[in-house]
């Protein structure tokens, strides 16, 4: 693979065009999901169907105008081939889990891509159902499709058990600076 992403297909345009093609998107996982649960890219359209509320899950989130996520999510849309957000809806459409991965270009390892797991939330009364693990699923699938030579991530203790279950292993320490 080369790492770029494949434009979005007419029928994700319908709905708003989604962040990156259905190609990239796990049909084991899709078709792993409680009954009428879809999992797909992020649309703009999104910020209607409850995304910033499930992230708020994880930590705080902002008061974001509609402009201000429209001017995020294209900017994201324009970094072809290094951001997938993924979303998991529920039968009405309400967005209710979410997770990103980063494809890190490097020159290292010829050029090398490296994945980064980020922002993985699940709305608190759907947690327990495995879509944790079907977000994790689907960005590993995501990932090596790409052509990620390895994914990575950084948690808090408390949430170890559950990157284990999703066959993680504890490699390295992380450290911060906050600005
Ligand atoms: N510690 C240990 N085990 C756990 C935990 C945990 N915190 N959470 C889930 N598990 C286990 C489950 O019991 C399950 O085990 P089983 O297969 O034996 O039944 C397995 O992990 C899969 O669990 P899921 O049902 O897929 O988990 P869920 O859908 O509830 O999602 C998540 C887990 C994402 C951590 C959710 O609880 C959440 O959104 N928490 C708040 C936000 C958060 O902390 N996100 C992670 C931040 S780190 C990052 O983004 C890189």
């Amino acid at each position: 693979m080369n790492g770029l992403a494949a434009p979005a297909s007419a029928a994700t345009t319908a709905n708003g065009a989604g962040l990156f093609s259905d190609d990239l998107i796990s049909p084991e996982v899709a078709s792993a999901l409680p009954s009428n649960y879809k999992i797909r890219a992020l649309r703009q359209a999104d910020y209607h169907a409850g995304f910033l509320d499930c992230l708020r899950v994880l930590t705080t989130v902002g008061d974001i105008s509609e402009d201000q996520f429209a001017e995020r999510f294209a900017w994201i849309k324009k970094q072809d081939g290094s951001y997938y957000v993924l979303v998991i809806e529920d039968g009405e459409g309400k967005v209710v889990g979410t997770g990103a991965l980063i494809a890190e270009r490097k020159f290292i390892h010829n050029l090398g891509l490296v994945g980064h797991i980020e922002d993985i939330a699940v709305a608190k009364d759907q947690q327990g159902k495995k879509l944790g693990l079907r977000l994790i699923q689907a960005l590993d699938f995501i990932a090596e499709k790409v052509g990620c030579y390895k994914t990575i991530l950084d948690c808090s203790e408390s949430n170890e058990g559950f990157y284990i279950k999703c066959g993680f292993k504890k490699a390295g320490l992380e450290m911060a600076h906050y600005y």
